[in-house]
């Protein structure tokens, strides 16, 4: 496995860049064939930032025109475990009502987050509400939701980068990884 050294971490990359990049592109050519109309993709803040990025662009390479808004959930603290309480830091500007949504997030794990995001969407008069991931976590689900596209299934460990923060930092890897030590 590749290792890396940040912050004076030693790093296994999980998920290099190239293999990134090369599933972004599987999964926009995916959410292409599932026909989504007015498409409007709600990224889920801080942790999908880069996955939103690519996979927007990766969008537009298919063909797609969607819209973007961001929201803001917290259901971690600083540490590595899910309070179980998600709370709106930050709301979309958008009206929802009619629309297809498209739910971005860097992983799915309890469930909890997305679940409190598509229950959000579909109140708020959403035409429909599809999920997609860029990782999942299956073996740690809380709550019964699955995602329509992942990118791909994570062991049970926690992971760093491509947008995913421990305690505020790795957030910057270009790759999935995880802290050895
Ligand atoms: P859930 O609500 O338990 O499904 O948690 C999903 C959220 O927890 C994601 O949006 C991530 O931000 C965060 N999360 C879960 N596992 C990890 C991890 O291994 N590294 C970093 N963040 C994680
Ligand atoms: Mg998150």
């Amino acid at each position: 496995m590749t290792k890396a050294t940040v912050a004076g971490k030693a790093i296994e990359v999980l998920f290099s860049e190239q293999k990134i990049a090369g599933r972004v592109v599987e999964m926009a050519a995916e959410i292409k064939q599932s026909g989504l109309e007015r498409l409007l993709v709600v990224s889920i803040l801080k942790g999908s930032f880069i996955f939103a990025a690519d996979l927007l662009r990766a969008l537009h390479g298919v063909g797609l025109a969607p819209e973007v808004e961001f929201i803001s959930l917290s259901s971690y603290g600083a540490g590595t475990t899910s309070s179980g309480e998600i709370r709106i830091l930050r709301d979309i500007e958008s009206d929802v009502t009619g629309r297809s949504i498209l739910l971005l997030d860097d992983i799915l794990e309890s469930g909890r987050t997305i679940a409190f995001a598509k229950d959000l969407m579909t109140a708020r008069g959403a035409a429909g509400v599809e999920i997609c991931v860029l990782l999942d976590k299956p073996h740690r689900r809380a709550v019964e939701i699955d995602a329509d596209y992942v990118g791909f299934d994570c062991p049970d460990k926690f992971v760093v980068g491509y947008g995913m923060d421990m305690a505020h930092g790795f957030r910057q890897l270009p790759y999935v990884g995880v802290i050895a030590g």
